[in-house]
Parts: structure tokens; sequence; C-alpha cells
């Protein structure tokens, strides 16, 4: 009889703590969601470069060759250290973009595909309806540009 009030005090006991843990995996979980992208964000080229082809690719190259048709965006050869607005031969700018007139750098990108009307209020780039909203996804894309942009042999 004791033995099995015991049995049943440890098995009390056993299921306490594991709601414990499940509950204390559970916040664990809510803390990692709270917290800011940013801070955490990974840079993988290879995830950057299926993302640029899904959000920029159709109005992107990277490498403008001989014969190809012009896409509605500049290619992008280069991107890091020119002034915006300035890829030789597209005549395609919005005033905003060549007045904003700022070197390239991570950092101002991140911005302007965030939300492009920040950097131009007229400017001509979109991306659906806003910019590329998730910051993950904007690192992922930056880290496979910083690579793509000084490669000559990239699209
Ligand atoms: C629907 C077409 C379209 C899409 C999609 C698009 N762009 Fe653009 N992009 C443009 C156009 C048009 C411009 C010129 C904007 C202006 O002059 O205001 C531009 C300009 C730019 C510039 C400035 C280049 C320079 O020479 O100063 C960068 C950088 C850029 N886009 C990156 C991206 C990236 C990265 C993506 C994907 C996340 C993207 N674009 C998606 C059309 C597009």
């Amino acid at each position: 009889m004791q033995d099995t009030q015991a049995t049943a005090m440890q098995r009390q006991t056993i299921m306490r703590t594991g709601m414990q843990a499940a509950r204390l995996g559970m916040l664990l979980t809510a803390a990692v969601l709270a917290m800011p992208a940013q801070a955490q964000d990974a840079q993988d080229p290879i995830v950057g470069q299926k993302l640029f082809r899904q959000r920029c690719a159709s109005c992107h190259w990277i490498v403008d060759k001989p014969g190809r048709l012009t896409k509605s965006g500049p290619p992008l050869a280069g991107l890091f250290g020119r002034v915006a607005g300035t890829y030789p031969g597209f005549s395609e700018y919005s005033s905003g973009l060549v007045e904003w007139g700022k070197t390239w750098t991570p950092a101002a990108l991140d911005t302007y595909i965030a939300d492009p009307k920040t950097i131009a209020a007229n400017t001509s780039m979109r991306i659906g309806y806003a910019g590329v909203r998730n910051s993950q996804d904007r690192a992922h894309i930056i880290a496979y540009l910083k690579l793509a942009a000084s490669d000559p042999k990239a699209d």
C-alpha cells in the first residue's frame, strides 16, 4: 500500500518536472522568436542567390554581356563603391535616385530594398507592393550581391 502511494507521488513529481521543462522550452522558443532579427541575421550567399532570382532577377542582370536585352533595372555589376544612378549607359534612372547620389554600401542597399521609396520618393523600382520586408532575406541577398557584383562571370 505504502509502496503504491510512493510510486504515485514519484510519478507526479516526474510529471511536474516534465511539464516545467516543456514550459521552459516554450519560453526559450518565444524568447528566440522575439529577438530582433537583425541581431542574428545569417548571411548565406547561396540562399541569397535563390532569393535574388525570385525577387530581383526579373529586372536586373548582374553583368551586362554583349547582345543581351536590357532589363528594366540597371545591371548590378560593381555595385558596392559605385555612386547610385551612374551605371554607364543606363538612362532610365529616376531623378530621385540620381539626386540621392550616395555611394552604395551594404547598409544603404539594405535600406533601399527594405523600402525603395525611403531613398528616393519617386524611384522607379518596385519590389512587390513594398520592398523586401524580411531583414533575414535582405541579409542573404546582400551576402550574394557582395560576391556576385564583383564577379565578372556572374549572371
Ligand atoms: C520590377 C523591377 C525591379 C525589381 C523586381 C527590382 N528592381 Fe532594382 N531597380 C529597378 C529599377 C527600374 C531601378 C532604377 C530605379 C531608379 O532609378 O529610381 C532599380 C535600381 C536598383 C539599384 C540601384 C542601382 C544603381 O545603379 O544605382 C539597386 C542596387 C537595385 N535596384 C537592387 C535591386 C535588388 C537587390 C532587387 C531585389 C531585391 C531589385 N533591385 C528588384 C527595377 C527593379
